[in-house]
Formats: structure tokens, sequence, C-alpha cells
């Protein structure tokens, strides 16, 4: 029973000492036996201030490695090792190594949070979709080389209109297949609606939401809004999660093909049988790399 295996999972975390953070995009019988649940950011937050020995990570493995990064002297345990990110593989250190020294020479190099810890250790902060316009605006050097994902770029720069912001052809593939016409025929649909949309969608479909921002402040708007229909522009599970918390309002995907496979990797299961010893994967990165990549995370948070 569902039910039984969550509450053993909760038995077991508190016994040994497990904190669990789960990313807003896994599902719900999941969020209801992780401590923390939330966007990326609010995740690096929580694992830099978790008391727990161990930190059990139910995402991508970028989120596990910067929950490493920031806690080096805990065990982080990803829930299930196959789930990384597709867009934070994208591009290698040494390109971007190589662009810092010649196109881009003198630029500060910004890496979405969305990025492997080796590509990290190369650039200089990290943001994540909630924190990136803030803190590109609070970058002293006016020329910014923005890197993987030059959508959630383009609206940076559009946020950011003193900078002069390079990008790269990179991005979310989940994100980046919804169309222009897909917000078209969901506005059309679904006319009383508000379209709400993650910056990591393309410009075009951007241009025609009534709120663009991270996972969270989606979830954020739709809580607090007086309307009460939404067109979900985001990983489709975040359409659950709200059902549950407003009951009364309607939720309406963007488009079917929002579904990211490796938020969809991590079970129950995963999360149990880690807790209980049997499964998961620790992190173990290397120092030297991680020790440059921490610098970019550690900006991040001093600026965000
Ligand atoms: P958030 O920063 O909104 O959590 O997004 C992470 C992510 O992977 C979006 O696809
Ligand atoms: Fe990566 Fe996109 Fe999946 Fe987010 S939704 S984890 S950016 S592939």
């Amino acid at each position: 029973m569902l039910k039984d295996l969550q509450e053993e999972i909760i038995r077991l975390k508190k016994e040994k000492d497990i904190c669990i953070l789960a990313h807003s995009y896994q599902s719900e019988d999941i969020l209801e036996v992780a401590d923390f649940s939330g966007d990326s950011y609010a995740l690096s937050v929580k694992a830099a201030k978790s008391e727990s020995k161990t930190l059990l990570m139910c995402g991508v493995r970028f989120m596990a490695e910067t929950a490493k990064l920031l806690s080096p002297e805990k065990k982080v345990i990803i829930a299930n090792g196959e789930a990384g990110c597709p867009m934070a593989e994208q591009f290698t250190a040494g390109y971007i190594e190589k662009l810092k020294e010649s196109k881009y020479k003198g630029y500060t190099v910004v890496a979405y949070i969305n990025t492997t810890t080796e590509l990290k250790s190369v650039c200089d902060v990290c943001v994540t979709s909630s924190s990136a316009v803030k803190i590109v605006n609070k970058i002293a050097n006016k020329n910014i080389l923005f890197i993987p994902d030059c959508n959630l770029g383009s609206f940076v720069k559009e946020n950011c209109p003193d900078k002069n912001i390079a990008l790269l052809d990179g991005g979310c593939p989940v994100h980046a297949a919804v169309t222009k016409e897909d917000a078209v025929k969901a506005k059309e649909n679904h006319p009383n609606a508000l379209l709400l949309v993650h910056p990591e969608c393309k410009k075009e479909v951007t241009a025609l939401s009534d709120f663009a921002g991270s996972t969270a402040d989606i979830m954020k708007f739709a809580e607090n809004s007086e309307n009460d229909e939404f067109i979900i522009g985001t990983e489709n599970s975040i359409i659950q999660h709200l059902q549950i918390k407003c009951p009364d309002k309607k939720f309406y995907a963007l488009s079917k093909n929002l579904i990211c496979s490796d938020m969809k990797l991590t079970t129950l299961t995963d999360v149990y049988n880690t807790v209980s010893g049997t499964g998961g994967e620790e992190i173990i990165l290397d120092s030297d790399i991680a020790q440059k990549a921490v610098r970019c995370i550690n900006k991040m948070i001093e600026l965000g």
C-alpha cells in the first residue's frame, strides 16, 4: 500500500537522519515524504542549511551535485542515478574555456545551475531561473556570456537591457519543444485562462504568456492570483501539484509533451530503497573541480 510505504520511508529517514529534498517536478507521492520541495534555487539553499548528516535528492544529477558542492562534509545520495538533465551536458568545460580565451575574452561567464560540476568549474557565477535576472543585473561587468540555455538567456537579456549578453545554442529539449502554435491553440481552447510559462520556453511562447517565471514562481502566481483558470507552460507534474493546492481552480497543460522523462525516472520505490540502504547512488566529486565549481554557487547565493 502507498501509505504504508510512505510511512516506512518517513520512519527510516528520521531514524537515519536523512533529509529528503525533492524538486517540484517529482510526483506527489514523493513530495509528500520530502522534508523540502521547491525549485532549483530553493533546493540549493535548503541543502546548504540542512543539519542532517545525509541528503537524499529526488531530482536530476546536477541538483544532487549542487547539494554536494554546498555540503561537502555530508553524504549526498541521488535516489535514481540514471536521472540526468540533457541540457546540463550540452557544452564541455574545454569548449567554454576556449571561448573565454577567444571570442568572449573579458566576459563574465554566467552558468545556469542546470550544468555539470565540471562546467561550473570554468564559470564565474551560477543562476537559477528564479534568480537569473536579479543576479545578472548585479554583475559589475557589462559583457556577459550566458550558458547553456539560450531561451532563459534571451529572457534575461530582455530584462537586463543594460547588459551585453552573448548566448550559445543550448536549451532544455522539453520546454524548447513547445511551439507558438501550441500557445495560440491552448489560449483559444481556454480563453479565460492565464498562460504561465517557464523561461526555458522559446521567446515566441514566452511573448504570449501572462507570466514567465521559475517553477516556484509559477506556482506562487497561480495560488495568489484572483483568476481561477491557468494554462501551465512547464513540466506537467505542476498541474497535479497545483490542482491539489487549489482545488477550486482549473489547470490545463500548454502541451501534452511537457514531460521530462529524466524527472519522471525517480519513483517512491527508489526513495524507499535509498533510505533503507539498498539503492540510490552516492555523489562523489573530484575535489579540485568541486573547489572551483563551488565558487560559482557561493557567488549565486551571495548575489541572490
Ligand atoms: P527551476 O529552476 O524552475 O526549478 O527549473 C529547473 C528545471 O530543470 C526546469 O526545467
Ligand atoms: Fe533538464 Fe529540461 Fe528536464 Fe529541467 S525539464 S531537468 S531543464 S531536461
